[in-house]
């Protein structure tokens, strides 16, 4: 038998499987430096009185054959026989840092492949495929991966929301039992972002351990953290099967989706910054060294209302304003004159666009910029030529009225029919024009999915990811963008084949704020669609300055959500300065690293982005309310290098105002904004900077650069 013991390592994360009998992590934590086999021996549990009279293993299946009164990893059954799977190990294989660990279970006719990769960056990938080895179907029930955490990591934190306010946090310390989220919407979903922390009492973004899973999967799913009354403790991940939707034939595989797993020794920086390292390096396709266009969407400018000559006049405005992508929203097809109608006719509204949309897609070309348009794919409207040939075309369970959201109903994916029509209208638009660019968006929940009777909504997901990938291959040169009412569809295996993603219907600056933190601690800034609203945001009807509203777009993928033909003469300046700000900053902001930084006070949002050779630096400092304190504390700078010194730089603060007398808030600025100033990475980090007393509701951009 080889060695049962195998440490997969990182620079700073290190794995320790024990892979028989059973196939058991016995340690997920830093990068150890020195590691024996031997050493595993420390672990060996004790046997506990009034329990089972053995050790119980916390197996990588989490069977309960084994003892485990928790969560089980698996359940299912063959006809209400085989329901009791334990799985032994029959063979490992090693290579590099990947283990594939082959398991077997003759009674229950089961075989498990378990694949673990310890990636480079410190990032964990585990999923399991079970297959069926008998005749008679195997009824999947559920299939998760569980992964053990240390016992200190008491505090959980994760993410709800809801349209318009995705990513929000939050936090709860779990001493018994379970904390669960779930979605069942048939998208990862705005409310239950398929994600958990845990981590030691109270870490923070410097300070901790923190163990952070994401589920790579754009359907239904489940999330667990699990305290065991022995006290051991485990996050658990996977696709949320609806009753009976889930059964292997005789040699068939269901493989999980991939749950990917960061530890940090350094709080959630540590964590967030290995999940962009190992995105950028193995997940987001992008044309390497073009830099990200600046956009402009015409859908807060426009919405349903098109009329080319004045989408050309818009395109012109844009172009003078230096955006390098234009974007054509929903409304172009025809009878799409509000959001009633014509979902699934994806053919030209010859009424708004009697020239074809040529004429406008050339004129966006010879402005020098690209060309994209909006899609929703999966949706029909009842009022819409296709539903009125096709009623039969819905996902839907036979018999059951479906419930209308935004109008509209989803297509069955999984009737072949539906596929073709949609990949022919598909293929229709982005071969017969020159598109460089697909906004797909997904505006309405899955309710009662079927198929043939059957539930269908892991099935509706396998298709999307099918539709897509066929357009993918047809139309290598085009970019996707996911967006599902914002950030109804956001994760790791859908952006696996998109560029962006659109994280949220809020242009509000202020809550914008809060919602790209959110999404920041699992996705670099440069798939964050992160777009200058209009002065009156039209989902709070709040109102925020051009600088508040450009400098919270800057730290993501920046573009402009309006209509810049009607903006006044100082908002187009405006949007001229932060498109240049934006491009100035770019390569830095969507290669470097990112810091948040921990701040006393919570009205103080502080994130900074360090290029990876540490020469210069970004921060961005956003007021949310009024201070709680008089004066800001000095803020901490992370990530330069200690011994270098670093010039201060005020690179962007047009709302600062002091007053000499009376009611606003500062009447000197702190003396680096005054006299330049050098000083050394080491003081930055430890000492720290002192800030401007900030208005609520405004920012400022400082830079740092290595002299
Ligand atoms: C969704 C998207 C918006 C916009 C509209 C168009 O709500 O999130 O950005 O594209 O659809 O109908």
């Amino acid at each position: 038998m080889q060695d049962s013991i195998i440490r997969l390592e990182s620079a700073t994360v290190d794995v320790v499987i024990k892979t028989h009998p059973f196939a058991e992590i016995l340690y997920w934590g830093k990068h150890l430096r020195h590691f024996s086999s031997q050493n595993t021996g420390s672990l060996v549990r004790p046997v506990a009185n009034g329990r089972l009279d053995i050790d119980v293993p916390l197996t990588l299946m989490a069977e309960p054959g084994h003892g485990l009164f928790g969560t089980p990893g698996i359940e299912g059954h063959r006809q209400a026989q085989d329901g009791s799977p334990v799985f032994k190990t029959v063979g490992v294989e090693r290579q590099g840092q990947t283990l594939t660990i082959n398991a077997k279970d003759e009674l229950a006719g089961l075989r498990l492949v378990s694949e673990i990769h310890l990636d480079g960056s410190g990032v964990l990938t585990v999923r399991h495929g079970v297959t069926n080895l008998r005749a008679q179907a195997w009824q999947v029930d559920r299939l998760a991966v569980t992964l053990p955490v240390a016992e200190r990591a008491r505090d959980v934190m994760a993410f709800h929301g809801r349209w318009t306010r995705e990513f929000q946090p939050h936090r709860l310390t779990l001493e018994h039992d379970s904390f669960v989220l779930e979605s069942r919407r048939g998208r990862s979903s705005h409310e239950h972002f398929p994600a958990l922390m845990t981590g030691t009492p109270a870490f923070s973004e410097m300070h901790g351990d923190v163990w952070g899973v994401h589920l790579g999967w754009s359907g239904n799913h489940r999330l667990r953290a699990e305290v065991k009354t022995d006290g051991r403790r485990y996050v658990q991940a996977e696709a949320l099967y609806l009753p009976g939707e889930m059964a292997l034939e005789e040699g068939e595989t269901l493989w999980t989706p991939r749950l990917y797993a960061s530890y940090s020794a350094c709080g959630l920086n540590g964590m967030s910054q290995q999940f962009h390292r190992y995105l950028r390096e193995n997940i987001i396709r992008f044309p390497a060294n073009k830099p990200r266009p600046v956009h402009l969407n015409t859908w807060e400018g426009i919405y349903f209302d098109h009329d080319p000559a004045y989408i050309m006049k818009m395109a012109d405005e844009a172009a003078a304003l230096g955006v390098e992508r234009f974007i054509i929203d929903d409304g172009w097809f025809k009878g799409r004159n509000d959001d009633y109608a014509a979902l699934g006719d994806w053919y030209l509204d010859e009424k708004k666009y009697p020239q074809g949309l040529k004429p406008v897609i050339d004129h966006v070309k010879t402005k020098g910029m690209e060309f994209g348009i909006w899609v929703e794919p999966e949706m029909v409207n009842p009022d819409a030529d296709l539903y009125r040939a096709h009623p039969d075309w819905v996902l839907a369970m036979p018999g059951y009225p479906q419930l209308l959201g935004r109008h509209q109903l989803v297509l069955n994916l999984n009737i072949p029919q539906v596929f073709d029509y949609l990949l022919e209208r598909m293929s229709w638009l982005l071969g017969e024009h020159d598109i460089d660019y697909v906004k797909w968006d997904m505006n309405r929940e899955i309710v009662q999915p079927a198929h043939e009777g059957k539930a269908a909504a892991d099935a509706q997901t396998r298709q999307y990811y099918r539709l897509l990938d066929t357009l993918r291959v047809r139309f290598p040169h085009i970019e996707f963008e996911s967006c599902s009412s914002g950030g109804g569809r956001i994760d790791y295996e859908v952006l696996s084949r998109c560029h962006r993603f659109w994280p949220s219907d809020n242009n509000d600056a202020l809550e914008r704020n809060t919602i790209q933190r959110g999404m920041s601690y699992f996705f670099p800034p440069e798939v964050m669609g992160a777009h200058i609203g209009n002065k009156h945001c039209h989902a709070t009807f709040r109102q925020h300055s051009i600088a508040f509203r450009g400098l919270t777009a800057l730290f993501g993928h920046m573009g402009l959500e309006l209509d810049p033909v009607s903006a006044d003469a100082q908002e187009r300046e405006g949007y001229r300065h932060y498109a240049a700000l934006y491009k100035q900053w770019r390569t830095l902001i969507h290669s470097g690293m990112q810091w948040r930084l921990d701040m006393p006070d919570a009205t103080t949002l502080a994130q900074a982005v360090v290029a990876q050779d540490r020469r210069q630096a970004l921060l961005l400092v956003s007021q949310l309310a009024m201070p709680d304190y008089t004066l800001m504390s000095p803020l901490r700078m992370a990530g330069l290098e200690a011994d270098a010194q670093y010039r201060i730089m005020l690179l962007d603060h047009p709302d600062i105002r002091i007053t000499g007398e009376g009611g606003h808030t500062m009447r000197k600025l702190p003396e680096w904004m005054l006299t330049p100033q050098t000083v050394s990475g080491e003081w930055l980090m430890e000492a720290g900077l002192a800030l401007p007393v900030l208005d609520p509701e405004s920012a400022i951009l400082i830079g740092f650069e290595r002299v």
